[in-house]
């Protein structure tokens, strides 16, 4: 049972929303903004799964369909150019060199992220060697912290602190834009936190507060923005609405919300899940699913005729469940964000024509993913977005986050959501100003409801734990499991996941 606080805001934050606006609006607002990409990446339960690790060993072949999120940023003099993993689940950024083993390896698949020379680099400076960070997935980087200057959205920062990962077990780095008190060097080394990306894009006056908006746009299109500084009123819907981040240990290091309602609504009917809420919640953009507490997955499950998969460790589905009229609506006290079936339903085939065993061109084929990739498919097996938590925390990842317009205000510790306005060619951008309700458009909920937050929760960086008691442990499975190789790019690993798809 979660224990629920109830919290009422301080009158500081119930200020008008509306005089935020006028306060902010400018000519030319102090934002640092750019595109980000989606991409395939080769298994949909690989970044995040994790939690698989105890079920047989099986592995599969990378035709799968999933997404990260990249953004393009450069570090050195002269500029080195980096692909970039965006993650608020994490809080450092890291690149690989081009000499790990991992970016040796036949097919060298380091080189279409990039990868960072630090005897190329004329601002190069050594800081430590305590560089080591793990993520829940079991994938991990280590190395050296070094200081070089950074350059995003067409602005530079001198003298960025950042990790060079010598040693890694991913080929593309991540930009970690969570909270520094989440940073490796301080959850490993027990180090003081640094300034990481978007606390030095504030510090030097880029932007006026530790505040940025991630459009992460449909299922279907190929890029979407993220905006350090300031929010795109024209790439939502209705209203930004505010809810209080949760701190974890007594401290702000995820960003924590409270999940208090989800209904699976169908031609205006609405059924409500209960099971387990109201439920603290990772906002978390480096998971491709999202994991909820077990027995709230098992009525998602129920309600929509998905089975899950136990040697997948999610559920699967009939891939034209994505044309069903109907969403499933999370709420936060106040907002609610809609997901259209088509946004939850992944479709591992989508954009390969054939089973590619060599798992070449799981970058290539992103222009043919982004056309219908859940088109034509009724028969076929479909991978649910929604996996269940199994004891660990419960994320919200990519295939919640694409339908929110989400605003992250480190500063303040507030999170600011809206429904996402898909495909939006328009642009409105507000600066975040300073201090408080410094969000543009955005109204405070008041008596926000905050579920206990478990010891679990703050995982990211670490072990996770355990996995005991699952209802899932006996789940039904709909296929046998397929012996296949995970490749990446020519990179053949065995995989404690196994993605054993009926349709495969
Ligand atoms: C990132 O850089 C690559 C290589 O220069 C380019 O092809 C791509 O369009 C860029 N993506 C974005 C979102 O800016
Ligand atoms: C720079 O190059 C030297 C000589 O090749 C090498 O010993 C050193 O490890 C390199 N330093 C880094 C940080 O890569
Ligand atoms: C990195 O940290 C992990 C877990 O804390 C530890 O097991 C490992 O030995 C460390 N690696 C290095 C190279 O320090
Ligand atoms: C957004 O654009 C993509 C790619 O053109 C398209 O497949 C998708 O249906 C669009 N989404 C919406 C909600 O219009
Ligand atoms: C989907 O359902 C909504 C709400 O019930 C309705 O307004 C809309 O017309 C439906 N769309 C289609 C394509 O049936």
């Amino acid at each position: 049972m979660k224990n629920l606080v109830v919290t009422v805001l301080t009158a500081g934050l119930l200020v008008s929303a509306s005089a935020a606006i006028q306060l902010t609006e400018r000519q030319l607002p102090n934002v640092v903004g750019l595109d980000i990409m989606r991409r395939a990446i080769q298994n949909p339960t690989e970044r995040d799964a994790l939690r698989r690790r105890q079920s047989k060993t099986v592995t599969e072949t990378l035709t799968n369909e999933a997404t990260l999120y990249y953004a393009n940023v450069s570090i050195g003099t002269p500029a080195q150019d980096l692909s970039l993993h965006i993650d608020t689940g994490s809080s450092d950024l890291w690149a690989n060199v081009a000499s790990s083993p991992i970016c040796t390896y036949r097919g060298k698949p380091c080189s279409s992220a990039g990868t960072y020379d630090a005897n190329s680099s004329s601002t190069y400076k050594f800081v430590n060697n305590d560089f080591n960070v793990s993520y829940v997935d079991g994938s991990a980087a280590v190395g050296d912290y070094a200081t070089d200057t950074v350059s995003i959205g067409g602005q530079s920062i001198a003298g960025l602190q950042f990790g060079i990962g010598y040693d890694s077990t991913i080929p593309q780095g991540i930009l970690g834009i969570g909270y520094t008190a989440n940073e490796a060097q301080v959850n490993t080394a027990g180090l003081k936190s640094y300034a990481n990306l978007p606390q030095a894009i504030a510090n030097a006056g880029l932007i006026q507060s530790n505040a940025y908006s991630l459009w992460l746009n449909d299922l279907d299109a190929g890029t979407g923005s993220i905006l350090f500084g300031g929010v795109d009123t024209a790439k939502y819907t209705g209203q930004l609405q505010t809810v209080p981040v949760q701190k974890i240990f007594n401290q702000y290091a995820q960003f924590i919300i409270t999940l208090t309602g989800v209904d699976l609504v169908n031609s205006g009917n609405k059924q409500s899940m209960t099971a387990d809420l109201p439920t603290a919640v990772i906002l978390d953009s480096g998971s491709s699913l999202a994991y909820l507490p077990n027995p709230l997955t098992s009525a998602i499950f129920s309600a929509l005729k998905v089975q899950y998969d136990q040697s997948l460790g999610a559920g699967v589905c009939d891939c034209s469940l994505a044309d069903q009229n109907m969403t499933l609506d999370f709420t936060f006290t106040s907002p609610t964000i809609s997901i259209p079936m088509n946004e939850l339903i992944i479709n591992p085939n989508a954009g390969s024509s054939t089973n590619n065993p060599s798992g070449t061109g799981t970058r290539g084929n992103q222009n043919t993913q982004n056309s219908g990739q859940n088109a034509g498919n009724a028969g076929s097996q479909c991978i649910f977005g929604i996996a269940p938590a199994e004891g660990s925390a419960a994320v919200l990842g990519d295939t919640f986050l694409r339908s929110a317009y989400v605003v992250y205000d480190l500063a303040n510790n507030e999170i600011s959501l809206a429904q996402t306005n898909f495909n939006a060619t328009d642009s409105k951008v507000l600066e975040i100003g300073a201090g408080t309700a410094s969000i543009p458009d955005a109204t405070p909920v008041s008596g926000a409801v905050q579920a206990a937050v478990s010891a679990s929760a703050g995982a990211r960086i670490g072990a996770i734990t355990g996995t005991s008691g699952s209802p899932f442990a006996t789940g039904t499975s709909t296929s046998s499991a397929i012996s296949k190789q995970v490749s990446y790019e020519g990179l053949v690993l065995a995989a404690g996941i196994a993605a054993a798809l009926a349709c495969a």
